[in-house]
C-alpha cells in the first residue's frame, strides 16, 4: 500500500494557512502556491541518491557529492497542478514536464481526460505527478492509469490538501504510489470539495469563476 507523507514543516503549514484563506486573493494564493511547491519539493527528494564526485576547491582537491544521475519528471494535472510546477521547478529545474489534461464533471464528479503529453523517455523516469487537490481521488488515478499505461513505471503524487476518502481511492487503485500532502483534511462534502480545504484550487490560481 502506498504511504502518505504529511509534510509538517512550519514553513509549509504557516503558509498553507494563508492559501487556505478565503481573503487570499490569486495574486497571493499564486505566490504562496509557489512557495509550498518549493518547500515540497525540497522535503520529497530527500531520498535522492548521491554519487561522489572530485571538486577542486581554492585550496585543494577533495571529494563531495552530487546527486547520481537520476531522471525526473514532472506531471502537473491541468489545470490547478500548472500552479506548482514553477516552484517545484527552483529546486529541480532540469526536470522534464509533461501534462495531464483532466477535468471533473460537476455532475457525476467523474474526470474526463482532455489532453496527455509525456517526454519521450518514461521509462528511465521517475515522476511527479501534481495536484494541489486530491479529493474523491478520481483524477489522480486516471491520471497515474494514463502515465502507467504509456510505460511509466515509479510515481509519486504531490498534494497540497487530500481528503481521507481520495487517498483510500489512490491508495487501493495505485498501491505502488506513495502520496506526500501538506494536509489531510477531514472529508468531502455533498459537492466534493474537500472541508475545510481552500475552495476551488483552479479558479483561485486563475481567477476565473
Ligand atoms: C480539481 C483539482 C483536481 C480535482 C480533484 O480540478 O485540481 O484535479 O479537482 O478532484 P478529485 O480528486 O475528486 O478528482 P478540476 O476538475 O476542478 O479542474 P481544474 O483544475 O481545471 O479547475
Ligand atoms: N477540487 C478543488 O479544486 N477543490 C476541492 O475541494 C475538490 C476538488
Amino acid at each position: 500500500m502506498g504511504r502518505v507523507y504529511v509534510f509538517d514543516h512550519p514553513l509549509i503549514q504557516h503558509k498553507l494557512t494563508y492559501i487556505r484563506d478565503v481573503n487570499t486573493g490569486t495574486k497571493d494564493f499564486r505566490e504562496l502556491t509557489d512557495e509550498v511547491a518549493a518547500l515540497m519539493a525540497f522535503e520529497i527528494t530527500r531520498d535522492l541518491p548521491l554519487e561522489d564526485v572530485k571538486v577542486q576547491t581554492p585550496i585543494m582537491e577533495t571529494t563531495s557529492k552530487v546527486i547520481s544521475g537520476k531522471k525526473l519528471g514532472l506531471v502537473p494535472i491541468l489545470r490547478a497542478g500548472l500552479g506548482m510546477v514553477d516552484g517545484i521547478l527552483k529546486l529541480i529545474p532540469a526536470a522534464k514536464v509533461g501534462h495531464v489534461g483532466l477535468y471533473r464533471d460537476p455532475e457525476t464528479l467523474k474526470p474526463v481526460e482532455y489532453y496527455v503529453k509525456l517526454p519521450a523517455d518514461v521509462e528511465e523516469r521517475e515522476f511527479i505527478v501534481i495536484d494541489p487537490m486530491l479529493a474523491t481521488g478520481g483524477s489522480a488515478v486516471e491520471a497515474i492509469n494514463s502515465l502507467k499505461n504509456r510505460g511509466v513505471k515509479n510515481i509519486k503524487m504531490m498534494c497540497l490538501i487530500a481528503a481521507p476518502e481520495g487517498v483510500s481511492l489512490l491508495q487501493e487503485a495505485h498501491p505502488d504510489v506513495d502520496i506526500y500532502i501538506a494536509a489531510l483534511d477531514e472529508k468531502l462534502n455533498e459537492k466534493g470539495y474537500i472541508i475545510p480545504g481552500l475552495g476551488d484550487a483552479g479558479d483561485r490560481l486563475f481567477g476565473t469563476k
